[in-house]
């Protein structure tokens, strides 16, 4: 569709969401609304406290839908942040009144240090997290991690693929009909297991995944406004992550990880605050990056089709169009530095 002017998708949905909460949450959900998601994955890493109860989750909802107007059709998708206390019985309750759709893995090490932001609660034990999953597999709730290895000593570039030998491997072959979702992939190891695996197994992609190589971190000087967790890889393994999803492969999905962080906390002279904010423009940037690999025929199944069934969400029988139009990205969303800020892409949503 080289010189298609307009294309008319479905409605997506996006399949991994931070908003956090109070005054970020007012400033960062409307972006998710106006980008025309009929809801999305919301994670539970809120600090200084997670959503680990059912309590929690059934206040945090209460507080999101207060931010949705009547008129907007939005479905958040609550998640339950496990931990090494995380009971198997308080996994299912929560399942079963729908204070949450899914249980999201953050790993954490033994001095609690998470590998990403707000993940110092996360579970240093993962065989021992084996009843719960075994719990899930019988209910059919679905698993959504984070798979990086934390240790300090693994290469911050092999994180993803230690996590998949060490933690992933052994946990699909223990747990068959466990539905698990391997999110924000960036490693073609992983990407390949993903795709040859025959079982209920799915992943996520961002745009800032899809787009840019860890050259983009360090060229021109260190460029913070992309450090995220997982860290952008080597330009082959983002090449074949990126063929995956531009080829609409069923088991690939869009998930933003939009992480807001305000600019000061991405920009400090240390210990940058990990997270890539792309709310405010994401149907438009995967539309970009589709149409630069001349693949936009296969944008809706990836944005609103692919690996919806996991999380129990329906295909969206409406539409939304978007127009080869350039679009100017805004620096800042309130105080939270913007994905390509400042620069041009090439798609707009109507
Ligand atoms: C996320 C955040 O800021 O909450 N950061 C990130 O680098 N991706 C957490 C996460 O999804 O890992
Ligand atoms: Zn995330």
């Amino acid at each position: 569709m080289p010189n298609t002017k307009q294309i008319k998708i479905r409605r997506w949905f996006d399949r991994h969401l931070h908003i956090r909460d109070g005054e970020m949450m007012a400033n960062v959900l409307p972006c998710t609304l106006d980008q025309r998601a009929t809801g999305a994955i919301i994670m539970p890493n809120l600090m200084p406290d997670p959503i680990t109860t059912i309590d929690r989750a059934v206040a945090y909802r209460d507080r999101i839908r207060a931010l949705i107007p009547t008129s907007v059709d939005f479905s958040p998708v609550l998640t339950c942040y496990l931990t090494d206390h995380t009971t198997p019985d308080e996994v299912v309750e929560g399942y079963r009144v729908g204070a949450w759709g899914a249980v999201k893995l953050y790993m954490a090490d033994q001095n609690g240090q998470g590998g990403t932001t707000g993940s110092a609660h996360g579970v240093r034990d993962l065989p021992g997290r084996y009843p719960v999953f075994e719990a899930m597999q019988r209910h059919g709730i679905p698993l959504l991690g984070h798979f990086e290895a934390v240790e300090r000593e693994v290469d911050e570039f092999d994180r993803e693929a230690v996590s998949l030998e060490r933690d992933l491997g052994p946990l699909v072959q223990e747990f068959p009909e466990l539905p698990i979702v391997a999110e924000h992939i960036t490693d073609g190891r992983m990407a390949d297991y993903v795709a040859e695996h025959g079982g209920p197994l799915w992943a996520t992609v961002t745009a800032h995944h899809l787009m840019l190589n860890r050259n983009d971190l360090f060229w021109g000087g260190l460029a913070p406004i992309n450090w995220c967790k997982p860290v952008l890889k080597r330009e082959s393994h983002r090449a074949r992550v990126a063929e995956y999803v531009f080829s609409g492969h069923h088991k690939f999905g869009a998930g933003t990880d939009s992480a807001p962080h305000p600019k000061h906390k991405k920009e400090a002279c240390c210990g940058c605050a990990a997270g890539v904010f792309t709310a405010s423009h994401a149907v438009e940037l995967y539309a970009t990056a589709f149409d630069r690999a001349g693949k936009l025929e296969n944008l809706e199944a990836f944005l609103s089709v692919n690996g919806l069934q996991v999380y129990g969400v329906p295909v969206s029988g409406e539409s939304m169009t978007l127009e080869r139009r350039d679009r100017a990205v805004p620096e800042k969303v309130g105080e939270v530095a913007v994905f390509m800020g400042g620069q041009t892409i090439s798609w707009t949503l109507l």
